[in-house]
């Protein structure tokens, strides 16, 4: 296969982005993880899968960034998830190095790949992966739209017990408690959740939405892989295959929903190019109210960002 996906970040969700990659068939995978062995033997697993999954994606895990060159697109899960004495400042300027760090090596070997940030924090480690990259910003998008959006249809599918295919659900914003999901813009067969749902109800899920990665950490006492594995597959297939699928994406805004150079959640046209369009859709007084402090939080962590 010609089309090659570096998957730097050989833990939980990188091995389940390179999982669903070559179970779509939809490139060969470079494996990346500072561990020696862990992204040797994930890859040899996965490629002693394929005659029982039927894929003929290669899978190879390094310990370098050899092997990575010309790769289609990138997908960056490296980092260090928050540790006891840890602040949220810590966490976000170790991850920043780590996401500088691995940045420069995939941008030098790959310059003209999309890169996929999945990092915590979200908005910010796509912001370092913007400035180390100097990469355009069709090119450096971030992963998070797409999981709280399949989080907030799973739970309209099951509180109407309707198929999850029948659910549509918009959420903007940074990936963070201040994201804003948008029920005017969720439907179930292209109705509005607001003509099939309480209002208390959709409040409750607009909720657990916002909490959707809190409530899989109390569970698992670490954060979630299945759905963030198959989000960022979502978004790599949408570019692979130029489908010019619309999925909410970080994206670094210049004017769009009145912000300027600043990463933000919002809907986007996949493409061959990346980001092929924003959409602007129109918010009302209250939705625009979140959004603003949803970017004022963004902006908030970017200001403390060491990167130049
Ligand atoms: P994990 O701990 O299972 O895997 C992280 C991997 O990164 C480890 O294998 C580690 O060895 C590797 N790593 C650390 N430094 C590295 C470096 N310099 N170069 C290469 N590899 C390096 O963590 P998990 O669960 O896979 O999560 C990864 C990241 O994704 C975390 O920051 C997490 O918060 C974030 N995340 C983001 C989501 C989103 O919606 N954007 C959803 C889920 C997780
Ligand atoms: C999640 O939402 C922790 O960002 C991660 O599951």
């Amino acid at each position: 296969m010609k089309t090659k996906v570096t998957v730097v970040g050989a833990g939980n969700v990188g091995a389940t982005v390179a999982q669903g990659i070559a179970l779509k068939e939809l490139a060969d995978v470079v494996l990346v993880d500072i561990v020696e062995g862990v992204p040797q033997g994930k890859s040899l697993d996965m490629m002693e899968t394929a005659p029982v999954e039927k894929y003929d994606s290669i899978l190879r895990g390094t310990n370098t960034y050899d092997g990575t060159e010309d790769s289609d697109v990138v997908v960056i899960t490296a980092g260090l998830p928050r540790k006891p004495g840890m602040s949220r400042d810590d966490l976000l300027w170790k991850n920043e190095e780590i996401v500088g760090g691995v940045t420069a090596e995939v941008a030098k070997r790959s310059p003209n790949a999309i890169i996929i940030v999945v990092s915590n924090p979200l908005d910010a480690m796509c912001e370092v992966a913007r400035r180390v990259s100097k990469f355009p910003r069709e090119r450096v998008l971030g992963m998070a739209g797409v999981l709280d959006s399949a989080r907030m249809r799973a739970f309209i599918a099951m509180e109407l017990n309707v198929s999850v295919e029948n659910t549509h659900a918009f959420v903007l914003g940074g990936h963070g408690d201040t994201m804003v999901p948008l029920p005017r813009y969720s439907t179930v067969a292209g109705i509005p959740i607001t003509e099939l749902i309480a209002k208390e109800r959709i409040d409750a899920i607009v909720d657990r939405t916002r909490n959707g990665g809190a409530e899989i950490v109390n569970l698992l006492k670490t954060s979630a892989w299945y759905a963030p594995g198959a989000s960022t597959v979502e978004m790599v297939e949408a570019i692979l295959k130029d489908k010019r699928k619309i999925l909410p994406c970080a994206a670094f805004l210049q004017g769009e929903y009145g912000y300027n150079d600043l990463f933000v959640g919002v809907p986007v046209k996949l493409g061959r190019n990346g980001m092929e369009q924003i959409i602007e859709i129109k918010l009302e007084d209250d939705e625009a109210a979140a959004l603003r402090k949803s970017a004022d939080a963004v902006k908030e962590l970017v200001d403390k960002l060491k990167t130049p």
